[in-house]
C-alpha cells in the first residue's frame, strides 16, 4: 500500500478543567489510531462530545496534542514549532461547520480566497486574480462574487467560499468538520455533491467529520466510529453499513431505514438512553459498557478492549464480545420498531 497521507497513532488530547469547576481533566481524545491513504475519504462519526473536532484540530495543529503522534506524508508534525507549521498549512486545511464565523466579515470574497496564495507567496498580480477566479469557478461561483462581502452571501455560497479558500493551495488533506450541518437541508446535498466532485477532480484525501450518516455513506470509502475519545470500530463503508459489529455502531446505524422492507421489518431501532458520559470521568473498561445493551460484567467494566482486526478485511472493532472471525452480538434483531435500553 502507498504511504498514508495522514497517520495518527495513540493520539491523546486532555484539557485542564479550572480549579473553580472542580479541577481534573477532560479526556476529549484518549488514544486514537487512524490513517488515511492518498485520495481516501474517511468519515468520522459519533455522538456530540465524542472528540471528533478535537481530533481534527490536533491534525491541523489548532490544538497541541497531549500525547501520541501525527504524521503527514510520513513526516512527524505532532510538535512542530510556529515556523515549521507554515509548510503544514500548505498541505492540510480545515473547513468548519459554520461558514459565517470562519470568514472574516471585513474581507471581500476575492481577498478571502487570495489570502492563502498571498501568505505563501505563490501568486500575485494578474496571476493571483486568475487563480482566484479559477478556484471560485470550481466551487460554482462566478467572478462577480469576488467583490462581495460574506454577509452578502447565502449560507451555501459562504460554504463554497470556505471550500475555495481551503482548496486554493491544492492541499493533500482536507479536514471537513461538519461542513453542511449549519446549512439549510435544501442546500446540504449540493455542497456534499460539490465536495465529491472537487475530491475527484483534485484528488485530495479527506477526513469528513459528520453526524449525518447518509452523507458519510454517500461520500466516504471508509468510516471510523468514535465514542468518548476512542475509535470503537473502523472499516470500509460497505462493511460498516452492512455489518456493523460494535453495539454502539449498531445503535447509530439502526436509525437509518434500510431499502429492503422485509429486512427492515426484522430490525429494531435501538435508542440509547441517557447522554454520553462525561469525558471528565469516563467509565472504566470499555467506555460504552454503561449504555451497552449486551455488556457482560465484570469483563466489559473492568477491561479495556483493544481495537483489533478481524475478518481479514481491514475491519477493526474494540469490543470484548466480537470474535476473531467477526461474529458479534446483533442488538437490532427481532420484531418491533423501537427498543429502549435503560442503563
Ligand atoms: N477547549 C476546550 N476546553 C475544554 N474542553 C473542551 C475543549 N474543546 C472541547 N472540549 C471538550 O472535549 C470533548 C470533545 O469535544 P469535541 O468538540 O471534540 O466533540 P465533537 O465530537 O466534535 O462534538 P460535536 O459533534 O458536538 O461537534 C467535549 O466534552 C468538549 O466539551
Ligand atoms: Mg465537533
Amino acid at each position: 500500500m502507498s504511504e498514508p497521507v495522514l497517520e495518527i497513532s495513540g493520539l491523546r488530547k486532555y484539557f485542564d478543567v479550572d480549579r473553580s469547576r472542580g479541577g481534573g481533566k477532560v479526556y476529549a481524545v484518549d488514544g486514537v489510531d487512524l490513517s488515511i491513504g492518498p485520495g481516501e475519504m474517511v468519515g468520522l462519526v459519533g455522538e456530540s462530545g465524542s472528540g471528533k473536532s478535537t481530533v481534527g484540530k490536533c491534525v491541523v495543529r489548532l490544538l497541541e496534542p497531549t500525547a501520541g503522534s501525527i504524521k503527514i506524508h510520513g513526516r512527524d508534525v505532532t510538535h512542530l514549532r510556529q515556523r515549521s507549521l507554515r509548510h503544514l498549512r500548505r498541505q492540510v486545511h480545515m473547513v468548519f461547520q459554520d461558514p459565517h464565523s470562519s470568514l472574516n466579515p471585513r474581507m471581500q470574497v476575492g481577498a478571502v480566497v487570495a489570502e492563502p496564495l498571498r501568505m505563501h507567496r505563490i501568486a500575485r498580480g494578474k496571476d493571483l486574480t486568475r487563480r482566484v477566479d479559477e478556484m471560485l469557478e470550481r466551487v460554482g461561483l462566478g467572478p462577480e462574487m469576488r467583490s462581495r462581502y460574506p454577509h452578502e452571501l447565502s449560507g451555501g455560497q459562504r460554504q463554497r467560499v470556505g471550500l475555495a479558500r481551503s482548496l486554493v493551495l491544492e492541499p493533500s488533506l482536507l479536514i471537513a468538520d461538519e461542513p453542511v450541518s449549519a446549512l439549510d437541508v435544501s442546500v446540504q446535498a449540493s455542497i456534499i455533491n460539490l465536495l465529491l466532485d472537487l475530491q475527484r477532480d483534485m484528488g485530495f484525501s479527506c477526513l469528513f467529520i459528520a453526524h449525518d450518516l447518509a452523507a458519510v455513506e454517500f461520500l466516504c470509502n471508509r468510516v471510523a466510529v468514535m465514542y468518548l475519545g476512542r475509535i470503537v470500530e473502523e472499516s470500509s463503508r460497505e462493511e460498516l453499513f452492512k455489518h456493523p459489529r460494535h453495539p454502539y455502531s449498531q445503535s447509530l446505524l439502526s436509525a437509518i431505514p434500510l431499502p429492503d422492507p422485509p429486512v427492515q421489518r426484522e430490525r429494531k431501532r435501538v435508542v440509547l438512553t441517557g447522554d454520553i458520559p462525561s469525558p471528565v470521568n469516563p467509565p472504566s473498561g470499555c467506555h460504552f459498557h454503561t449504555r451497552c445493551p449486551v455488556a457482560e460484567l465484570p469483563l466489559c467494566r473492568d477491561r479495556d478492549p483493544e481495537l483489533i482486526a478481524h475478518h481479514g478485511q481491514g475491519h477493526r472493532t474494540a469490543c470484548h464480545l466480537v470474535h476473531a472471525d467477526g461474529t458479534a452480538p446483533d442488538i437490532t434483531k427481532g420484531a418491533g420498531p423501537l427498543v429502549h435500553h435503560e442503563t
